[in-house]
């Protein structure tokens, strides 16, 4: 019964991943869209630059990197400030490296996260889409991870 439920929310997390991909184009190309008025700039800017590594959906053995949630958890807590996620975030993006880490387990799974050259202000937009909404979460995620990672700093 159990193995039924898994694999059919598998299958649904599936084809809703492949639905994503082809909004976040849309989203992405279509500047002028109504969307953007009501959908936050960072949002789009994420799933289209960071969420083909670190997307929700992709199942745990199959994962090139941890999913967005866990980097939130491991860069926000109480007393962040959103200036310091944001700054923090954009330190990482010019130069990701082992010294700095805070991951140092997904360091070691996946290797270190090559340096690409996304603009400043798209990691800001990012950043600060991330420090005020709630992220999503993968099925997997672990309920004390998402507990501790999401309680106050949300709201
Ligand atoms: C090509 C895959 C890939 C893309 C695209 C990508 N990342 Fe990463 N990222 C990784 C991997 C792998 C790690 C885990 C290893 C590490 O921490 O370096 C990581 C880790 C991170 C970390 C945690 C660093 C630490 O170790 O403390 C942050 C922050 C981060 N990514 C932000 C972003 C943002 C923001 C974007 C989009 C603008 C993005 N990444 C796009 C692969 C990617």
């Amino acid at each position: 019964m159990k193995i039924v439920l898994k694999l059919t929310v598998l299958i649904v997390l599936l084809f809703t991943s492949c639905n994503n991909t082809k909004n976040q184009v849309s989203y992405a190309t279509a500047n002028n869209n109504i969307e953007n008025d009501t959908i936050h700039q960072g949002k789009i800017l994420m799933e289209t630059y960071c969420y083909t590594c670190h997307d929700a959906t992709t199942v745990e053995d199959k994962r090139v990197a941890p999913p967005m949630i866990a980097i939130k958890k491991h860069y926000m807590f109480k007393d962040t400030s959103k200036e310091e996620f944001i700054t923090s975030i954009q330190n990482w993006i010019k130069n990701p490296n082992e010294k700095d880490s805070k991951m140092y387990g997904a360091v070691r799974r996946f290797g270190i996260m090559q340096k690409m050259p996304y603009s400043k202000e798209n990691i800001q937009k990012i950043a600060d889409y991330i420090y005020d909404n709630e992220i999503e979460e993968p099925e997997w995620f672990d309920d004390h991870f998402r507990q501790r990672a999401m309680n106050k700093e949300t709201n």
